[in-house]
């Protein structure tokens, strides 16, 4: 099959591309050439802009791409975007992504735990999978210092029934939790993050809120 990766080239999306490319399909990517990857099979590269999708029709048109899969939209404009580009051309869009593309969706195929852990309880998986063994402390948000303060309502879960793609797609995780995390933790120290914000981090402001909590 023809299929046109949006993305694809950082994180999750060269895993994808790799076994796309394994099990035979032609697979031509679509990015801005800002993030190359080392662990890529060799596939055609389209060089643009995922904001100005209509600027490429021609080249969309002549590849004839039978799937399009998105891996990089963040919103429902995103993927509505994407639909209309490739409209007359691919028979499906298959999008990854968070669940504010939910409202565009057809289908949906949410990919999760079968036994989701508490934020907390993810705090101290992650920190034993890097090998930290520090105290993790829960402290209420008026207390936290202000770069900590997150945008979310964590007062409520939020877990996602991955019933349905492990029903009909087979889904099963292909590693244990602790192993997994331990891939991800290796994975991140190899791959830095480059654009790191200084404001995220205040050491000493965090001192002080956890010397006030005694
Ligand atoms: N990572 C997570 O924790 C997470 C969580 C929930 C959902 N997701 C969803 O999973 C998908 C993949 O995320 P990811 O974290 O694996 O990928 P990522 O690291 O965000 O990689 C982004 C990819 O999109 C390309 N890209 C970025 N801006 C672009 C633009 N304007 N036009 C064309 N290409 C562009 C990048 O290549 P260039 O820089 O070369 O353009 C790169 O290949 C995304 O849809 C994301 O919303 C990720």
């Amino acid at each position: 099959m023809r299929i046109l990766v949006i993305g694809g080239t950082h994180f999750i999306g060269p895993a994808a591309v790799r076994c796309l490319h394994k099990t035979g399909h032609d697979i031509t990517l679509f990015h801005r050439g800002q993030t190359e990857s080392d662990d890529l099979p060799d596939v055609r590269h389209i060089h643009g802009d995922g904001e100005r999708l209509a600027d490429y029709a021609e080249d969309f048109e002549r590849l004839a791409h039978e799937v399009v899969l998105d891996m990089r939209a963040m919103s429902e404009a995103d993927v509505r975007a994407v639909m209309g580009a490739f409209r007359g051309i691919a028979q499906r869009v298959v999008t990854v992504s968070s669940m504010d593309v939910y409202r565009v969706a057809g289908r949906t195929y949410n990919v999760g735990e079968a036994d989701p852990l508490p934020e907390e309880e993810w705090v101290r998986a992650i920190g034993r999978a890097a090998g930290w063994s520090g105290e993790v402390v829960v402290m209420p948000r008026d207390r936290l210092p202000e770069q900590l303060r997150w945008g979310g309502d964590s007062d409520q879960d939020l877990v996602a029934d991955t019933t349905r793609i492990r029903a009909e797609l087979g889904y099963a995780e292909g590693a244990s939790r602790d192993e997994a995390l331990r891939r991800t933790v290796a994975w991140e120290r190899a791959n830095p993050p480059t654009d790191v914000l200084p404001d995220m981090f205040d050491y000493a402001a965090e001192d002080a809120a956890l010397a006030r909590v005694g």
